[in-house]
C-alpha cells in the first residue's frame, strides 16, 4: 500500500475548529454620489472571537453603521466576504440572509425599534415567534434573560412607559431571546444618559460573561469603546488596524490617547 509523506500527520486526531463567529474579509461598499462611486467602507477585514466583546470607534459619518448593516446582512457589500459562524452571507438571496441574521445575529439600536403596541414580554419573545417557535416552550430562559437584565417587573409594561435605559434594556432582552452567537450594536447608548448608557454597556458585558455572546458594538464614545476586550478604529471607512488596542477592558484615557495619536 502507497504512503503518502503527510500520513503520519493524517493519521492523527483531527483537531476541532470551529468557525470564529465573524469573519469580514476585503469588504468594500460604494455608494453612488452624481454618477461617483464613493466608498464607505473600505477593504475591511476582520474577525471576531467567538465569545468575544469588541467595539468599533469612529467619527460621525466614518462608516460604522453601514459596516454593521452590512455584517448583519442588511446590507449587501459592493466586494468582499462575510461569514457569520461559517456561513457566507453572500451566497444566498435575501432570504438567505434573513434566515441566517434571524438565527444567528441579534441586533440592538440607537432608537431601540420596540413595537409600540406589543406588551415588553411580547417584544422580547417576537423574534422566537417569526421563527416560528412557541415561547411557552422557552419560558424559564426568557425569564432568567429578563432577570439578568433587570426588566422582569416591567414584562406588562407597553414600551411608551419605559424610560430610555429601560427600553435598551428590553432590546437587550430581545435580541438575545433566540440565542444568537453573536450581537451587534449600533450605538447603544447613544440616546440614553450618561448614567444610563454606563449600565447598557455593563450589562452588555455581563451577557458575554454569563452567556458567552460574542458582542461587537461600534460607538463613538470612547467610554463605550473601552469597556471592550478589543478596540478596533475606522476612519473614512477603512480599519486602522495597526491602531487597534487589545487586553481590555481599558480606561477612557488609553482610548483618547489612542484616538489622538490617530488624529480623529
Ligand atoms: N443611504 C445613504 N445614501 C448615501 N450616502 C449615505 C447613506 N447612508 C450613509 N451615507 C454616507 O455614508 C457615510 C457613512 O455613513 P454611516 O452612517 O455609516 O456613518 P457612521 O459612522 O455610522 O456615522 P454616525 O456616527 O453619525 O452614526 C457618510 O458619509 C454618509 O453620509
Ligand atoms: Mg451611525
Amino acid at each position: 500500500m502507497e504512503t503518502s509523506p503527510d500520513s503520519g500527520v493524517a493519521a492523527q486526531a483531527p483537531v476541532a475548529t470551529v468557525a470564529p463567529v465573524l469573519q469580514a474579509r476585503g469588504v468594500f461598499r460604494f455608494r453612488t454620489d452624481e454618477g461617483q462611486q464613493i466608498p464607505v467602507v473600505r477593504d475591511v477585514s476582520f474577525e471576531l472571537r467567538n465569545q468575544e466583546f469588541a467595539t468599533i470607534m469612529g467619527p460621525s459619518g466614518s462608516g460604522k453603521s453601514t459596516l454593521l448593516q452590512l455584517l448583519a446582512g442588511l446590507d449587501r457589500p459592493s466586494a468582499g466576504e462575510i461569514l457569520i459562524a461559517g456561513e457566507d452571507l453572500a451566497k444566498g438571496d435575501e432570504e438567505y440572509r434573513a434566515s441566517v441574521r434571524r438565527r444567528k445575529i441579534g441586533f440592538i439600536f440607537q432608537f431601540f425599534h420596540l413595537l409600540p403596541d406589543l406588551t415588553v414580554h411580547e417584544n422580547v419573545t417576537l423574534p422566537l415567534r417569526i421563527l416560528g417557535q412557541n415561547p411557552k416552550r422557552h419560558a424559564g430562559r426568557i425569564d432568567n434573560l429578563l432577570e439578568l437584565l433587570g426588566v422582569q417587573k416591567l414584562v406588562h409594561r407597553l414600551p411608551s412607559a419605559l424610560s430610555g435605559g429601560e427600553m435598551q434594556r428590553v432590546s437587550i432582552a430581545r435580541a438575545l431571546s433566540t440565542q444568537p452567537p453573536l450581537i451587534l450594536a449600533d450605538e447603544p447608548t447613544g440616546n440614553l444618559s450618561s448614567k444610563a448608557g454606563e449600565e447598557v454597556v455593563a450589562l452588555l458585558r455581563a451577557v458575554r460573561d454569563k452567556l458567552g455572546t460574542s458582542i461587537l458594538l461600534v460607538t463613538h464614545n470612547p467610554r463605550d469603546a473601552a469597556a471592550g476586550d478589543r478596540v478596533l478604529f475606522l476612519h473614512d471607512g477603512a480599519l486602522q488596524q495597526a491602531a487597534e488596542l487589545t487586553g481590555g477592558p481599558f480606561g477612557v484615557a488609553d482610548v483618547f490617547h489612542r484616538l489622538q495619536e490617530l488624529g480623529i
